[in-house]
């Protein structure tokens, strides 16, 4: 095959999408429009990616000296500073096409969803036709604004007619121009230069190489995309969307294919590079974002948001979690309703439970807060037991402090723990206690109001209350 260059046009306002950015730099699924298509021409190895900049041209520069997308290709910058056309912007990159010699690949900033597979079949198609021009063409349904692919009776493609161009015959033509197109650098360099403005729109249409090259005799060939969707641009926010679910769509399709299974995979969120081990299983409506990994056999039961987390293998999330910049131990569970803050690092089979919200707390292995509990700026030693109702109290209103709970200890229900506190490990703190001492290793901590029995009293309360007046139904 012949070596390749890029052409990537991403000189357009792209107005509609709203805002100021140069439409190339939008962001989809983490990643910039022309990141998306970078990415997909790279394996191509182009020996040179020319990027033709215009609108907020300093933007687009900016951003690609910085994306790991761009540093995979040898990137130059050609400007266009009106913006009259497509074929227009492939002129004003043919001084950076120098004396390259071999097929000149043109493509747009704004169609992301071409996969690296689809792109090296178009490359090897028009190799294998030996064509001076090869476009790629879908079946488009409506055509609406797509530029019509005419053929002869015989199937040769004779032209390309703009919509706003075609006669009312040729608007009912399916087959659609995707803008894409692999020219050889001889045929492309002169073709582009005797481009006129005659048409409907008053622009150098890129489009009107293809019926030089028919008129003149030269080979040309059209790959027909078997799946439309890869061939859809972004002009519009709506557009926007509908490529997002579609990139996501591939995301979870990819994540099925190592093993995850997703009960109902259209209700779940997952940012793009997530990693998911084999066997996890994902309930409805469940969003992973930012920097998340999932490990092996994890059951998330749904309804759950986890962010910049990592939830190693066989923990169970339940119904109904909040979780960010937490560390999930080994087969460790979570809620339901459970409120897992920063800082939070939660060892092998804990257990906290539902109405729990933990915030820069670690719970070492075993540990366990199963209901109603709030632990903040704390760490809780292995096996040790917090009882319902349990609270840090870490803030006084001006300063953050500590609690340390040792292992094994045992805190009865409903205990406030007013920090800085240390509770040594084999302590039992008894229920409803208010401790604001450390308690030593294994004694009895015990901070509440001592209880009295008053005998009979009740009894003589009733019978003074009813001998006095007459009870009210
Ligand atoms: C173009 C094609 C049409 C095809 C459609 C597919 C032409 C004349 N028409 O139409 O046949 O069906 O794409 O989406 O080529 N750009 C520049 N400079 C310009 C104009 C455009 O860099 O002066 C860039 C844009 O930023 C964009 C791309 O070229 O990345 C396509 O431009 P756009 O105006 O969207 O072309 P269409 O009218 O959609
Ligand atoms: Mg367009």
């Amino acid at each position: 095959m012949d070596k390749i260059c890029c052409i990537v046009l991403a000189a357009g306002a792209g107005k509609r999408m709203g805002g100021d950015l140069p439409k190339a730099i939008v962001q989809t699924r983490e990643k910039a429009l022309i990141d998306h298509l970078l990415d997909a021409l790279q394996p191509l190895k182009p020996a040179r990616t020319i990027v033709v900049a215009g609108h907020q041209q300093d933007l687009l520069k900016n951003h690609l000296s910085r994306s790991p997308s761009a540093a995979g290709h040898s990137i130059e910058i050609a400007i266009q500073d009106q913006q009259l056309g497509t074929g227009h912007a492939v002129r004003c990159a043919l001084p950076a096409l120098k004396d390259f010699k071999g097929t000149v690949l043109i493509t747009y900033a704004d169609h992301p969803l071409f996969t690296a597979d689809t792109l090296a079949l178009f490359a090897s198609y028009h190799a294998f036709k030996k064509a001076t021009v090869t476009m790629l063409s879908f079946k488009a349904s409506p055509p609406n604004s797509y530029g019509r692919v005419i053929r002869d009776s015989g199937g040769n493609v004779l032209r390309i007619t703009e919509a706003k161009d075609c006669t009312p015959e040729e608007a009912l033509v399916s087959e659609a121009n995707s803008g894409f197109y692999a020219v050889d650098s001889s045929f492309l360099k002169p073709a582009v230069e005797a481009l006129t403005n005659n048409n409907a729109q008053g622009e150098y249409y890129l489009t009107d190489i293809v019926e030089k090259a028919s008129k003149e005799g030269q080979t040309v060939a059209a790959f027909a995309l078997a799946n439309a969707t890869e061939a859809a641009g972004v002009n519009t926010p709506q557009e926007l969307a509908a490529v997002n679910t579609v990139l996501m769509e591939r995301e979870i399709h990819s994540l099925q294919g190592d093993g995850v299974n997703f009960v109902d995979p259209k209700s779940c969120f997952i940012d793009a590079g997530i990693k998911i081990g084999n066997g996890t299983t994902l309930g409805p409506n469940v969003q992973l974002r930012g920097a998340t990994s999932i490990g092996e056999g994890v059951c998330i039961e749904g309804t759950a948001i986890i962010k910049d987390s990592s939830i190693a293998s066989r923990a169970i999330i339940k119904l109904g979690c909040h979780i960010e910049g937490a560390v999930v131990g080994e087969a460790t569970s979570v809620g339901p309703f459970a409120h897992v803050r920063p800082g939070t690092k939660l060892g092998a089979h804990v257990r906290v439970g539902n109405f729990v919200e933990t915030k820069n707390a670690t719970l070492q292995d075993g540990a366990k807060a199963s209901h109603l509990s709030y632990l903040g700026d704390c760490s809780v030693g292995k096996d040790t037991n917090i009882g319902a109702g349990t609270i840090t109290c870490n803030y006084d209103g001006y300063r953050k402090a500590t609690t340390s709970i040792g292992e094994n200890v045992f805190i009865g229900s409903n205990s406030a723990l007013v920090a800085p506190v240390k509770i040594g490990s084999g302590a039992l703190i008894a229920a409803g206690s208010v401790v604001t001492q450390d308690v030593p290793p294994d004694a009895l901590g015990i901070a509440r109001a001592k209880q009295e029995n008053k005998a009979g009293w009740e009894k003589a309360r009733r019978s003074s209350l009813a001998s006095s007046k007459p009870r009210s139904s």
